[in-house]
């Protein structure tokens, strides 16, 4: 059953945690004086980069800018699918010069980037899913987004209202496996999303809150491997039961700022 699984090789885009730290509090796990180690903070980070490119993944760097705290959290910068780089707009104001160095990276490296109208914070909110865009909104990127979105790459933009504010961003809640399905909490969602998500993927990994509180939905898949906090030991097990490998990477370090996997990585999507 495992060897049924076949990964895709990845292009990823990090920023270095050189400035990380936690001095403001824009979600509920940033919490002023709890301190961040910030030479573990490093090795945790290090050691997501090393898993990537040990399982074959292409891994590139945005230089880190001292006085942005949460620019490691390269996932928030855009969505790019098809070569094409939707920016964002954070929410947060103390966030909206990262959009900057961001966007210089993506222009040296040959993209155009598309300023959206409305807050969007890329991947945190938008994550391509089989032949949709599924686009959460009640904390950060806005409908006015997912409409900017949809028109922008012409493809579906399925709406999810998240209203947990532990679960701020849909990849606090929701990561893809592969083409046909997904693992999330569905308590993270409305009513009518939950249903919306049982409609689309009838066969998806419904994760426990542990697991979600363990960072374990903020992860990265790339159809075989999932790259997973191993604090979500259930959900690890749920999903080597279907077949793919999970290979734990820990950063706790980023949790004390409501980060994990998936928020510290773009991806670039040709
Ligand atoms: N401190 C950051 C914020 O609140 C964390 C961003 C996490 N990123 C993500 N893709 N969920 O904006």
């Amino acid at each position: 059953m495992s060897d049924s699984r076949v990964p895709r090789r990845r292009r990823f885009l990090v920023c270095e945690p050189r400035y990380f730290d936690v001095r403001y509090a824009i979600n509920p796990w940033m919490r002023s004086g709890v301190p961040v180690d910030t030479g573990r903070a490093h090795a945790q980070w290090r050691a997501l980069v090393d898993a990537y490119r040990a399982h074959g993944h292409t891994v590139e760097t945005v230089p880190p800018v001292p006085g942005l705290p949460d620019m490691v959290f390269a996932a928030n910068a855009a969505l790019v699918l098809e070569g094409r780089v939707f920016g964002s707009l954070y929410h947060a104001p103390v966030r909206r010069p990262e959009s900057v160095p961001y966007e210089a990276w993506f222009k040296s490296a040959g993209f155009e980037v598309h300023h959206p109208e409305s807050v969007c914070e890329g991947e945190g909110d938008l994550v391509p899913a089989g032949r949709w865009i599924l686009a959460g909104t009640g904390f950060r990127t806005t409908p006015e987004a997912h409409r900017e979105v949809q028109e922008f790459f012409g493809v579906p933009v399925i709406g999810l209202t998240l209203v947990d504010p532990l679960f701020y961003h849909l990849d606090t809640a929701l990561f893809v496996l592969d083409e046909e399905t997904v693992a999330y909490l569905p308590e993270a969602f409305s009513p009518g999303s939950r249903e919306v998500l049982a409609r689309l993927f009838p066969d998806a990994v419904l994760a426990g809150r542990e697991d979600a509180l363990a960072f374990g939905l903020n992860s990265v898949s790339d159809g075989r491997h999932v790259f997973i906090s191993p604090g979500a030991r259930a959900l690890a097990g749920q999903l080597a039961d279907r077949g793919y490998v999970p290979v734990p990477v820990d950063l706790s370090e980023f949790h004390k700022a409501g980060g994990g996997i998936k928020c510290c990585t773009q991806e670039i999507r040709s």
